[in-house]
């Protein structure tokens, strides 16, 4: 598939069906094998990423990440493919104010450079808001985490993942500057 069209923006409220539509995709095409099936399929439960966005692009107060989307033009058609979230660190101790919350593009698009475009708009988000270095945390048996050592990322830390759904698998941090 050749590079197709594609742009970064802020999200917006109306963006919260297309961020959980790629994400849940996403978490159905990354983590089946890792993670266990129940933890996966209660993520993918009809709503559950959606009420998530909605809340998080829609709240009174807001989420402090902010999410950057990716949209490709397929087809004469403009369609969001992957989404980028950052803010400030949501682990006090690294000595890293800011982090790349979350990365995730649908797989037909992966490979193209907007996984990287994406990147590069979140650790500008971090940049503008004086919350570099940043840190982004992966599972370790997840595959991508040579794209974010490729991209720049350092491993400062390997502990057991600290959501308790993922049943202690290790995860990684990576710090990053600019
Ligand atoms: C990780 C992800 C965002 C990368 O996006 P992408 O569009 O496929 O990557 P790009 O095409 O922009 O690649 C940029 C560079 O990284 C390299 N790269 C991409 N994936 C890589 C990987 N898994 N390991 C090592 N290098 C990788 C590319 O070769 C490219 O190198 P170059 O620019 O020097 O030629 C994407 O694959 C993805 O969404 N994966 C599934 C979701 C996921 O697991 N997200 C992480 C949750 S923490």
């Amino acid at each position: 598939m050749s590079a197709p069209a594609y742009k970064i923006r802020p999200a917006e409220p109306e963006d919260a069906a297309g961020i959980a539509e790629v994400h849940g995709a996403s978490w159905d095409e990354s983590y089946r094998g890792l993670l266990p099936d129940e933890v996966i399929d209660a993520q993918l439960a009809p709503d559950g990423f959606r009420k998530r966005w909605r809340e998080r692009l829609t709240g009174p107060t807001g989420s402090p990440a902010r999410t950057l989307v990716a949209v490709a033009e397929d087809a004469g058609e403009s369609r969001l493919v992957g989404f980028v979230s950052a803010g400030p660190s949501r682990d006090g101790d690294t000595g890293c104010p800011g982090e790349i919350w979350a990365l995730y593009l649908v797989r037909k698009y992966q490979g193209l450079g907007i996984g990287r475009a994406l990147w590069n708009a979140g650790v500008a988000e971090l940049a503008q808001r004086g919350l570099l270095p940043g840190q982004v945390v992966v599972l370790a048996k997840n595959p991508t985490l040579d794209f974010y050592r490729h991209v720049g990322g350092v491993e400062i830390a390997r502990a057991p993942c600290r959501h308790e759904w993922a049943g202690h698998l290790e995860e990684v941090s990576l710090r990053f500057e600019a």
